[in-house]
């Protein structure tokens, strides 16, 4: 059975866009089946991450109004067989409501195990879109206030939705820079005010932007891919602790 899952933040730039790709390829190395559907119109940014971007001709309005055939806006990731994605519309303007979001999802996701949706920043028409029905959310935050902020908001339109099962994701921890903030006193201050359980927490790393801007989040970048597949074990049920280091 496909299961639907929304990576959400609030707040921008905290790395839903690299989640999304991180968790895809992780997901597709255990053999699953992955669509990714980019729901940021006009800020669309998977496909570069990904390296699809140069092939790209069709987004998810031309496969929802019929402008191309579904399966033509379903872009193969190279390198990576089972994962596939469809790009968010170049212009903001041609943002798809989330009722024809939703009739897309339910028309392929027989043929995937996993559908990820990378949502824009903010709490807008948009995020309704890419949220609306799925069965779980990530919502990936920084250890700042804002971000947590963001993340509570976010809380209270997933109430709205009725998106009950949610987990946090901490993006880009760095242990010195965190105390030397000093703005929380530990991990557990961050959870406890995000009021969300962790799944995983994914330390800064520089190679992850070399990697995405050069289109090749879907190598092997050690370290943080070792990350990305004990979230995906986590999201399967599987017990692997959180190692804080
Ligand atoms: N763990 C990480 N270590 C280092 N850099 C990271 C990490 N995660 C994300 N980044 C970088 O942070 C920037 C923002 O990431 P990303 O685009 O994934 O965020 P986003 O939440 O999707 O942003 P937006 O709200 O604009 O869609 C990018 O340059 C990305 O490469
Ligand atoms: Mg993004």
């Amino acid at each position: 059975m496909c299961e639907v899952i929304v990576v959400a933040s609030g707040k921008g730039g905290t790395g839903k866009t690299t989640v999304c790709a991180g968790l895809g390829v992780a997901l597709a190395k255990e053999n699953k089946r992955v669509l990714i559907i980019d729901c940021d119109s006009g800020m669309r940014g998977i496909d570069m991450v990904l390296g699809i971007s140069d092939r790209l001709v069709y987004d998810i309005a031309d496969a929802v109004s019929g402008e191309c055939e579904r399966a033509d806006a379903m872009y193969q990731v190279d390198g990576v067989p089972q994962l596939y994605c469809i790009a968010a519309p170049l212009h903001a303007d041609d943002e798809v409501s989330p009722s024809l979001i939703r009739n897309f999802i339910d028309e392929v996701r027989d043929r995937f195990d996993y559908i990820l949706i990378d949502s824009p920043a903010g709490t807008g028409s948009g995020f309704i879109a890419a949220a609306k029905g799925a069965d779980r959310a990530l919502v990936v935050v920084n250890t700042e206030p804002i971000s947590i902020r963001g993340c509570r908001n976010i809380s209270r339109l997933l109430d709205e939705l009725d998106i009950k099962d949610r987990r946090l994701i901490i993006n880009r921890f760095e242990r010195d820079r965190f105390f030397k903030m000093g703005l929380y006193g530990d991990l557990d201050e961050v959870i406890d005010e995000a009021g969300m359980r962790l799944i995983g927490l994914i330390p800064e790393d520089i190679r992850v932007i070399a990697l995405s801007q050069r289109g090749a989040l879907t190598t092997n970048w050690s370290q943080t891919a070792v990350i990305f597949d004990s979230i995906v074990k986590r999201l399967q049920g599987v017990d692997v602790p959180v190692l804080i280091k």
